[in-house]
């Protein structure tokens, strides 16, 4: 929800980097990413990242999150934004939900979605998804610092 104080995304961005270059596991690192980011940024209500599995690849499969519990955790390509965005391999800001007819909704208080593919070697690897449930309140501030944290992340999923 808005209302949080200003975001400090160069302090988050070395917070993010810490965490990656930490000695915990793979799977701890993106939890505790997920937690930071939604702790830190008010407008983001829920945080989490999609994985890619070389054995199918063209379906995302829910990894670490943290927010309300979702139904969708296999997502063909192309479905919903964030099958969108892999297919594209492309950033989608989708800022009101209810005017994109390829959307998967998950709860019904998000207004409005962000998905950045994560790539890895020239291949789409994972995707970082954030909603909220504020309607438009993805600015270009976001747009690269999430892009810059799909970066560091790369190497971890
Ligand atoms: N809304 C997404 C589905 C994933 S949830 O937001 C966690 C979509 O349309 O792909």
């Amino acid at each position: 929800m808005t209302g949080g104080l200003p975001v400090n995304y160069e302090e988050l961005l070395s917070d993010v980097a810490a965490i990656v270059s930490s000695e915990s596991a793979p799977v701890d690192k993106l939890a505790s990413i997920c937690e930071l980011l939604r702790e830190r940024v008010a407008h983001y209500d829920w945080v989490g990242f999609y994985l890619v599995d070389p054995a199918s690849p063209r379906e995302l499969v829910l990894g670490p999150y943290s927010g309300a519990h979702t139904d969708h955790s296999h997502i063909p390509f192309g479905r919903g934004v964030c099958g969108q965005a892999a297919e594209r391999e492309e950033m989608l800001v989708v800022q009101d939900v209810a005017a994109e007819t390829n959307y998967l909704s998950c709860n019904p208080d998000v207004k409005s979605e962000i998905v950045l593919p994560i790539m890895r070697d020239g291949a789409i690897a994972g995707e970082l998804d954030i909603d909220s449930h504020d309607l438009a309140p993805f600015t270009d501030d976001d747009r690269s610092f999430l892009e810059s944290v799909c970066e560091l992340v790369s190497g971890v999923v």
